[in-house]
């Protein structure tokens, strides 16, 4: 079986440094692959540049077996790969449900001609828009701070924001960066609680954690990158026994 996202020989050097040197990666459909390494081993690089946001110097990335290389984040959006940030952006005044509405599915400039024109169609993409904020709200137990500006939830809150945020496109992949970082283990345990309940749904995630907890409880398929490369790959349980990894992983580590 073709997997829903295969990263091909990817090379990203910036200046001097090499950041993905040769990266190899697949992502199986309705399964949690997790991506780990130490600082720098260029995970986020690699996040970027499978999602738009950055060129990679070579190498390939195929979604749902068509060729996406170099492919915008908006048109990747599209087809259905949807990623959050290590650091959440963009969380402005506006309210949670205005927040998530910002992030639904084709709505190129469609607010303005909305508040302009107030057609009829846009009023409708309008209401559905918002009826599916309040979905994706219910679901991630943000309902109840719908109306209140997403800048003054609490740090899960926010993270949980975002995992809306990418839900919003109705994605075949999220790809998630550092979900559990800077947020308390009981609120990374109900963060993984939400990640598993999509993942029954037929959701398929990758995942860049150093919360090896976390990583643990949900990978189903873990690679480890070190050097820009992938280093190793398996369950988690094997790799967490392998000498070799835990030296690359130790060994690199500041
Ligand atoms: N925009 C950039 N300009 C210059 N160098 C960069 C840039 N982005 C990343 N790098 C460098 O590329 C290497 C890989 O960085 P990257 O952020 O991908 O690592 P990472 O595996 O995500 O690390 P961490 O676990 O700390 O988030 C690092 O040496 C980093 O300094
Ligand atoms: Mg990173």
């Amino acid at each position: 079986m073709m997997a829903l996202l295969e990263v091909k020989g990817l090379r990203r050097r910036f200046g001097g440094v090499t950041a993905l040197d040769g990266a190899d990666l697949s992502v199986e459909q309705g399964r949690i692959t997790g991506l780990i390494g130490p600082n720098g081993a260029g995970k986020t690089t690699l996040f970027n540049a499978v999602t738009g946001a950055l060129r990679p110097n070579d190498g390939a990335v195929y979604f749902a077996g068509t060729d996406v290389t170099g492919w915008r984040p908006d048109r990747l959006a599209e087809v259905g790969l949807s990623r959050t940030f290590q650091i959440a952006r963009g969380l402005s005044a506006l309210t949670v449900i205005e927040n998530l509405m910002l992030y639904g599915k084709h709505q190129p400039g469609e607010a303005f001609c909305a508040a302009v024109l107030r057609t009829k169609a846009a009023r409708a993409r309008e209401e559905e828009l918002r009826l599916r904020a309040i979905a994706v709200a219910r679901e991630l137990n943000l309902l109840q701070v719908g109306d209140n500006r997403a800048i003054d939830l609490s740090g899960g809150q926010k993270k949980l924001l975002e995992l809306g945020r990418a839900l919003m496109a109705e994605p075949k992949l999220i790809m998630l960066d550092e979900p559990a970082a800077g947020i308390n283990p009981t609120l990374a345990k109900k963060l993984g609680e939400h990640i598993l309940a999509l993942k029954a749904r037929g959701m398929t995630f990758l995942i860049i954690e150093h919360n090896m907890g976390l990583v643990a409880a949900l990978c189903d398929h873990v690679v480890v990158l070190v050097q820009g490369k992938r280093f190793a790959q398996g369950r988690f349980a094997d790799l967490r026994s392998d000498p070799r990894v835990q030296e690359a992983y130790m060994g690199h580590r500041a």
